[in-house]
């Protein structure tokens, strides 16, 4: 089998709580929890999850912008810790587009002066070809030439966007980690931006974290699915099997959220909800984090955590952590709460 384009080995992410004026460290906050997953080259792997379930994190961990208290990051063969060594390596290879570009767009610039200075910065190409150069990023982007010429606010959030993917790409990365990238989009304008992205892997054989809340965009994007709940992974495979089939009652809570069109599926459906906020990340339980939010929680629950696995003939690739994802009743409630969301 071929080497996957990332691989996170029992990565973990936490960060120090302070207090006083002395600002010392009284606790930290467990952002990222041993996890791993692959990603394969040309592939999208969506992250899922609920606010705070460690998304963003996971995605800056591995772009070497949030340190690792644990694990290992390999990007393309080469070990995350090497490559932010070796300054302006890491940058080459993989790059963040997220949510809000207006934010990370200098207002004063105009677009070809942000393209251009990114082309510069990494001495990309000779400075009589960064005009052109700009022109065919905007192409690339579905934007008008004349783009160049504006300013950030004359832009709609859809534009706005296609600028954070230009300016993503105007270092010809090979991953990319897009973080609620259209989150703030209206629905119609999602669909372009979404699809513009496909179209863009497919020419460039590039490799996309999709990070977001919304599953019916995760499923059209995705090749495969990982979901995060306080900071662990709960459920993860190959997309169909997971919306097919999810075994893992917090996926089937999230699946069980999403309305279906059709009203007699809908009335139908039995409703599973997530009891309790999520889990405070300063003082994991031990056991399974979901336990207080789980409507099929037994004692086992608040003692043991339960470790990824497949279940029965099921696709070995897909696996999740519950001690009663066998158990026929279990599966069946599952599956009624999730039936016909994004089918
Ligand atoms: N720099 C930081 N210092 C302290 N805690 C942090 C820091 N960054 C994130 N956290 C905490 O880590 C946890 C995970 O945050 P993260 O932003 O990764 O969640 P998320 O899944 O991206 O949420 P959202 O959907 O709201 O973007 C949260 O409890 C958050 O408060
Ligand atoms: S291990 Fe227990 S608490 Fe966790 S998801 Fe499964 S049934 Fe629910
Ligand atoms: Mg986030």
């Amino acid at each position: 089998m071929s080497t996957p384009a990332i691989r996170l080995k029992d990565v973990s992410i936490r960060f120090p709580i302070r207090k006083g004026v002395l600002r010392r460290v009284v606790g930290e906050v467990r952002a990222v929890d041993s996890i791993s997953f692959d990603i394969n080259e040309g592939e999208t792997v969506g992250l899922v999850g609920e606010s705070g379930s460690g998304k963003s994190t996971t995605g800056r961990g591995l772009l070497g912008l949030s340190h690792l208290s644990g694990g290992t990051v390999e990007c393309f063969g080469q070990d995350l810790a090497a490559l932010k060594r070796d300054r302006g390596a890491l940058p080459r290879i993989s790059q963040l587009v997220f949510q809000d570009p207006y934010a990370s767009l200098n207002p004063r610039m105009t677009i070809g002066e942000t393209l251009g200075e990114v082309l510069h910065v990494h001495r990309l190409v000779p400075p009589a070809e960064i005009g052109a150069r700009v022109a065919k990023l905007l192409d690339d982007v579905g934007l008008r030439r004349e783009t160049a010429e504006r300013h950030p606010h004359a832009l709609s959030g859809g534009q706005r966007q296609r600028v954070a993917i230009a300016r993503a790409l105007a270092i010809e990365p090979k991953f990319i980690v897009l973080d609620e990238v259209v989150s703030a989009l209206d629905v119609s304008i999602q669909g372009q931006i979404v699809n513009l992205l496909q179209d863009l892997q497919r020419q460039r054989n590039l490799t996309y974290l999709f990070i977001t809340h919304d599953l019916s965009i995760v499923r059209h994007v995705s090749h495969s699915i990982v979901v995060l709940y306080g900071g662990q992974i709960m459920e993860m495979g190959p997309r169909d099997s997971l919306f097919a089939q999810p075994l893992h009652p917090y996926t089937s809570a999230l699946l069980s959220a999403v309305p279906v069109p059709d009203p007699r599926i809908e009335r139908a459906r039995a409703r599973l909800e997530v009891r309790s906020e999520p889990p405070d990340p300063s003082a994991p339980l031990p056991g399974c984090r979901f336990q207080r939010s789980c409507a099929f929680a037994i004692s086992r629950c608040q003692i043991e955590r339960p470790v990824l696995r497949p279940i029965g003939s099921h696709d070995s690739r897909h696996v999740a952590a519950c001690h009663r994802m066998d158990e026929p009743l279990v599966r069946e409630a599952l599956s009624r709460a999730s039936h016909g969301a994004l089918s």
